[in-house]
C-alpha cells in the first residue's frame, strides 16, 4: 500500500486477503459509529442545550420504531462479523489433506525447525510457494506463538501438547517471524527470518546444507533403542498394538471411544500410555516422560506415519489417500512432475 510506511504486512499467503478484508470491515464499521457519535454529541450539545436557568426540558416518550431500528442495525451488523470470522476461522483452521509437513519447537529463546528429510534450521523458515504447508509445533518450556504476520497466522506453542497451523504462500520473497508470547528475558529476540522461494529452489535447498538424518530413520533407531520394538510387532502379534497402517485413522479405545491415531495422540501415548489405551490391550506400556525429547518425540512419530506409508504400499487401494496425508509423499511426487 503506502510502501515508505508500512501499515501493513505484505500479504504473501492464500488467507492474507480474507483476513485483511474482514479487519477492514471491523475497522470501518468501528470507524463510522466513532465519528457518528461524536458528530452527534457535539451537534446535540450545542442544539439542544440549556438556554436559562429556569429552563424544564418536555417529556419524551421513545418511540419503537427508533427502538427497533439501533436494536437491528448493530445486530447485522454484528452478526455479519460474528459469521464472516467463523468461516474464516475454520478456513485457518482446517488443514487440507497433502500439506507438507514441518516440525517447529520452541524453547528459550530460539525456533527450532525440522524439515521430513532432517534438514533443520533455527530462527529461520524456508517453505515453497504455492504448497500448502503444514507445521506441528511443540514447546520444550513455556508457551511461546508462532507469528507469521505476511501469512496472517499465529498459533501458541503449549508445554505438553501440539498445535497445527498451515498456509499457502503465495508470494516469494524474505520475511518475519515472530514469537508472539512474552515467554522471558529474551523474548523479544525469539526473532527470525521466514523465506518463500520457488518449488525448484526449495527442492534444492531442501536437499543441501548440513545432511541431517531423515526423521523416520532417526526415528526407527530410537524406537529400537527405547525398546519400542519388542512389544510394538508389526500384524499384532505383541503384547501392544501394532503400528502399521495406523496412522491417520480412528482407533477404538477401552473406554469405547473412538480416537484419531494423529500426531497429538502419538505424543500422548508415548509420554502417558495410560491415558488411552487400545482395546482388547492391557495397560503394560510404561512411561517415556524424561526420557526422550520433544525432537525424539518428533522422530518417533515420523517413524511410526511411515509404517502406514509401508502399508498402504501393499494396499494399492488406500495408496492414494495415504500419500495425500503424508507430506513427505508429496515432496516425492512434486519431485516426480
Ligand atoms: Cu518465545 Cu516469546
Amino acid at each position: 500500500m503506502w510502501t515508505g510506511f508500512p501499515l501493513f504486512p505484505e500479504q504473501a499467503s492464500s488467507i492474507a486477503q480474507g483476513v485483511d478484508n474482514l479487519y477492514f470491515y471491523l475497522v470501518g464499521v468501528t470507524l463510522f459509529f466513532s465519528i457518528l457519535i461524536f458528530l452527534c454529541i457535539l451537534v446535540f450539545a450545542i442544539k439542544y442545550r440549556r438556554r436559562s436557568e429556569s429552563e424544564i426540558p418536555p417529556q419524551i416518550r421513545s418511540d419503537w420504531r427508533l427502538e427497533t431500528t439501533w436494536i437491528v442495525i448493530p445486530l447485522i451488523l454484528t452478526l455479519v462479523m460474528f459469521g464472516w470470522g467463523t468461516a474464516l476461522y475454520f478456513q485457518t483452521f482446517r488443514t487440507p489433506k497433502g500439506a507438507l509437513e514441518i516440525y517447529v519447537v520452541g524453547k528459550q529463546w530460539m525456533w527450532k525447525i525440522q524439515h521430513s528429510n532432517g534438514r533443520r534450521e533455527i530462527n529461520e523458515l524456508h517453505v515453497p510457494i504455492g504448497r500448502d504447508v503444514k507445521l506441528v509445533l511443540a514447546s520444550e518450556d513455556v508457551i511461546h506463538s508462532f507469528y507469521l504476520p505476511v501469512f496472517r497466522v499465529k498459533k501458541d506453542a503449549v508445554p505438553g501438547r501440539y498445535a497445527t497451523m498451515w498456509f499457502k504462500p503465495t508470494k516469494t520473497g524474505e520475511y518475519h517471524l515472530f514469537c508472539a508470547e512474552y515467554c522471558g528475558t529474551k523474548h523479544s529476540g525469539m526473532v527470525g527470518r521466514l523465506v518463500v522461494m520457488e518449488p525448484k529452489a526449495f527442492e534444492t535447498w531442501l536437499s543441501g546444507g548440513v545432511p541431517g538424518e531423515p526423521l523416520q530413520e532417526a526415528g526407527q533407531k530410537l524406537f529400537s533403542r527405547l525398546g519400542c520394538n519388542t512389544c510394538h510387532l508389526p500384524e499384532e502379534a505383541g503384547r501392544c498394538p501394532s503400528l502399521e497402517g495406523r496412522f491417520g485413522r480412528e482407533v477404538l479405545l477401552q473406554t469405547g471411544e473412538k480416537v484419531v491415531f494423529d500426531e497429538a495422540y502419538a505424543r500422548e501415548s508415548i509420554l502417558n500410555p495410560r491415558a488411552k489405551v487400545v482395546a482388547g490391550y492391557r495397560t503394560l506400556m510404561p512411561t517415556f516422560q524424561g526420557l526422550v525429547s520433544e525432537e525424539g518425540v518428533i522422530q518417533l512419530i515420523a517413524y511410526i506415519r511411515s509404517l502406514s506409508q509401508t502399508e498402504s504400499i501393499r494396499n494399492p487401494a488406500v495408496r492414494e489417500s495415504e500419500r495425500m496425508s503424508s507430506g513427505e509423499a508429496s515432496i516425492t511426487r512434486q519431485r516426480e512432475q
